[in-house]
């Protein structure tokens, strides 16, 4: 995951004619994207490179991290760089699940019930702050990402392609009132941590500020549309024709059986953690410009894909021990196949 170059901002500076995503190529497309976003979010690339790969295979994302890291504003960057639709909500804790699903709305008009739908019904969701919303309604939306559609009094209305949620979450101790389940954490693909910037990129985001870059206006920050929904089906087409050697596949079901044994654990990762470890690992080696996937792959990808789907025992945390901890511990001891 490279340092993408960190173009400045602002539009008399920026190279405002760089419609790279029309090169008919999905991974200069993507690639595209990247330094696009980089436009307004300097660093953060592990998150960056794990929205783009949640895209690739359809999953949905959890951002977690303490505030001002700018989780949003990466999120509203991408919806901005990308030719999709895209809705934000601000999980509050009135929220009602109906404001995300949608609901019915009697016409007196027709003398009629109809569907309003709501902002779930859009390509790249927004759900900011997820974790301040109780959990009815954070049900609402997580059943929604799994079933892809929305039923309310009985009809299943289908949500549309692609979609996408980026959700934002503080860390524990920041929590709000209401953590996610933990059995229904895995519906995340990837769950990305947002550190604390450097020194170094700190300094950038302040020289973009001081020249003038607003958060608020990213038509302004130079940041244009340069892929669409069409790089993103060109892309999963050459994917999908990805070898995966058998060590590969065996590699990853062992290091998923390591986390079954380590005595720090009270939930290991499940075999459908190990699918979304593939289906993460391959989406990178393409990005990579590979058409195979490699043991280093498949560590690239393993924290963000695996560090929501264990829990620790309680024992384990209180001596420090952390999902990351272990999960380095186990791809420090299990075989490596060349
Ligand atoms: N890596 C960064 N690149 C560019 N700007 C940044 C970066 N980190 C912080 N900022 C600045 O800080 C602001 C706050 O970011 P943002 O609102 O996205 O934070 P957040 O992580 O969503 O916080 P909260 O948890 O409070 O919602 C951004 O609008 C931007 O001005
Ligand atoms: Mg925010």
């Amino acid at each position: 995951m490279t340092e993408h170059d960190a173009r400045p901002p602002h539009p008399l500076l920026t190279d405002t004619a760089t419609d790279a995503g029309r090169t008919g190529d999905p991974r200069q497309a993507l690639e595209a994207l990247r330094a696009e976003i980089g436009k307004a979010v300097v660093g953060q690339d592990p998150a960056v490179t794990g929205l783009v790969v949640a895209l690739l295979c359809r999953g949905h994302v959890l951002l977690e991290g303490v505030p001002g890291v700018a989780k949003t504003l990466l999120v509203r960057t991408l919806a901005t760089a990308l030719r999709i639709g895209t809705k934000r909500v601000q999980f509050t804790p009135d929220l009602m699940p109906g404001d995300v699903t949608g609901s019915l709305v009697y016409d007196a008009r027709t003398a009629e019930f109809s569907f309003q739908p709501g902002p779930v019904f859009t390509n790249l969701l927004l759900a900011d702050e997820i974790n301040r919303t109780p959990p009815k309604t954070q049900a609402s939306l997580l059943e929604a990402m799994e079933e892809r559609q929305v039923s309310v009094d009985g009809t299943p209305r289908p949500l549309p392609e692609p979609f996408m949620v980026a959700a934002t979450q503080n860390p524990v101790e920041y929590e709000g009132t209401y953590p996610l389940p933990e059995a229904q954490l895995d519906r995340f693909l990837l769950k990305l941590i947002l550190p604390l910037p450097t020194r170094e990129n700190e300094v950038q985001v302040l020289t973009r500020h001081a020249s003038g870059f607003d958060p608020r206006d990213l038509d302004t920050a130079g940041v244009r549309p340069v892929a669409g929904p069409e790089d993103l089906d060109a892309a999963r087409a050459e994917i999908a024709k990805l070898t995966v050697a058998p060590e590969i596949l065996a590699y990853i079901v062992d290091l998923c059986r390591a986390t079954r044994e380590s005595p720090s654990l009270s939930l290991s990762v499940s075999p459908r953690g190990a699918t979304a470890l593939l289906a993460t690992a391959r989406a990178w080696a393409w990005l990579a410009g590979r058409d195979y996937v490699t043991p280093d792959d498949v560590k690239a990808l393993a924290l963000p894909t695996l560090r929501h789907r264990i829990q620790l025992r309680p024992e384990a945390e209180m001596e420090g021990v952390t999902a990351d901890s272990v999960l380095q511990s186990v791809l420090s001891h299990v075989p490596v196949p060349r």
